[in-house]
């Protein structure tokens, strides 16, 4: 595992990780955040189109974003078919009630994005971009299928340096880790994953990089809670 990249036998481990955070995922993240979650999540909002637009979420997991995305078309992507199970009823039905269309649920991969060239308004990943096998193959997925001048919203727990990544980890390991053994019952509970991914997940900057090498252009990051929330963004070039 490094910044850059995830092994397919790690990548598939931390795949039933994350499907065994399924009932506790919103509990514990809003811990986790201090609260501070669905701010972040209303950023993201803000930054993308709020009408007659179609976006893509990648990794969309249980919907804990997707449930409150109004006023435009979405679809929703992620590799297990678990997470999907989750999202479908949760997120339908709150679109519903406001007179939403339904969302589309596609099992896939940041990776290999199964849909054409320039198809989507906007594109945003929330807290699953650490998680990608690869990441610059998944940011060059995302390019190719935005049109021309939209835009790529991610949010991740970036670090600014070593010492902040070690205060993070800290964060993860003993404040993280101590509520997630308490409320899952067991030592060796599946939130040990996030202190993994987040050890080796890159700096902000290494990530502005890479959006920039693959083409998108105007990139910005903004680190919103040190430690535990910085957003990138970035625009297909016209
Ligand atoms: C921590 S959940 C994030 C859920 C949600 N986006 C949110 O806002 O809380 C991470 C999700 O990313 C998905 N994921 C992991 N690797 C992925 C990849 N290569 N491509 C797309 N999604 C991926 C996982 O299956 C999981 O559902």
């Amino acid at each position: 595992m490094d910044h850059e990249t995830i092994g397919s036998e790690d990548w598939d481990e931390l795949i039933l990780n994350l499907e065994a955070t399924i009932p506790v995922y919103d509990r514990i993240n809003r811990f986790a955040t201090i609260g501070q979650v669905d701010k972040w999540r209303r950023m993201v909002r803000q930054r993308l189109p709020s009408e007659d637009a179609k976006l893509l979420e990648v990794g969309c997991g249980p919907g804990s974003f997707a449930e409150d995305v109004s006023g435009v078309d979405l679809v929703c992507l992620d590799p297990s078919a678990l997470m999907l199970e989750a999202a479908k009823p949760r997120v339908n039905s709150k679109r519903q009630e406001r007179g939403d269309s339904e969302v589309e649920f596609v099992k896939g991969k940041a990776e290999e994005l199964p849909f054409d060239d320039n198809s989507f308004d906007g594109a945003c990943s929330l807290f699953s971009f650490r998680d990608w096998y690869d990441k610059r193959a998944g940011l060059s997925e995302v390019l190719r299928v935005l049109k021309p001048g939209a835009k790529m919203v991610i949010v991740d727990p970036a670090k600014m340096n070593r010492i902040h990544g070690f205060l993070g980890w800290l964060w993860m390991r003993v404040w993280v880790g101590a509520y997630a053994r308490i409320i899952c019952g067991v030592k060796d509970h599946p939130w040990k994953w996030l202190t993994k991914t987040y050890v080796t997940f890159g700096t902000t900057r290494d990530y502005v990089r890479m959006m920039e090498d693959v083409g998108f252009e105007n990139v910005t990051a903004k680190v919103v809670f040190p430690g535990m929330a910085t957003i990138w963004e970035g625009k297909k070039p016209l």
